[in-house]
């Protein structure tokens, strides 16, 4: 599989750029990866899209945010999504590719971007959790700290 990271950019999620967020997530990914579950039927219902669209309005674009949010692009296409939540732990790091742009090194170029962004907002560290079986994401944390809990893996990279 070739490598893709040339055009990669992080834009931040805005009312105009949600709709776009949305449809690549209904094409490219499981609810489950990009939203918290909802009650009621599986898949990308009328419900479950909605609930995406208010879950992003309720926390990166509230009046009063509560993390940050930027659309992932891989030349200008719009392909997932990043976040950076400010937590008591530190700044609490998430991320989400389409399926065919999975693989390709994005995510190794958004990590890199993340922990640029972090250090600028003066965060002294990431932490970011995932499952014990999420290879890729775990390999993107690389040299973190990690701790592992039944299947939870909860990685902390110092900024400093
Ligand atoms: C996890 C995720 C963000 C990684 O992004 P990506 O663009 O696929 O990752 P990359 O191609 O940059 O690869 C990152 C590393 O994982 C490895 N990798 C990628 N896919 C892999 C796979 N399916 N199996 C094993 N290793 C894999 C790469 O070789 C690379 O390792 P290296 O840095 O040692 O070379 C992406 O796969 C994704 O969105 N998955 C679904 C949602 C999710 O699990 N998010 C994370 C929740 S915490």
């Amino acid at each position: 599989m070739h490598r893709n990271t040339d055009t990669v950019g992080l834009e931040p999620l805005t009312e105009g750029n949600l709709a776009l967020l949305l449809d690549a997530a209904v094409a490219e990914a499981h609810p489950l990866e990009v939203m918290p579950p909802i009650a009621g039927a599986p898949g990308w219902n009328a419900e479950r899209r909605r609930a995406f669209l208010e879950f992003h309005r309720g926390r990166a674009l509230a009046d009063q945010p509560v993390e940050y949010t930027y659309v992932i692009t891989v030349g200008g296409r719009v392909v997932g999504a990043a976040r950076l939540q400010p937590g008591e732990a530190g700044l609490e790091a998430g991320v989400w590719i389409g399926r065919s742009d999975r693989g390709r090194g994005v995510g190794g170029v958004v990590a890199e971007r993340l922990r640029a962004i972090a250090a600028e907002i003066g965060a002294r560290r990431i932490v970011a959790v995932t499952t014990v079986g999420n290879t890729a994401a775990r390999r993107l944390l690389g040299a973190a700290n990690s701790t592992v809990d039944g299947d939870t893996v909860t990685a902390t990279v110092a900024l400093e």
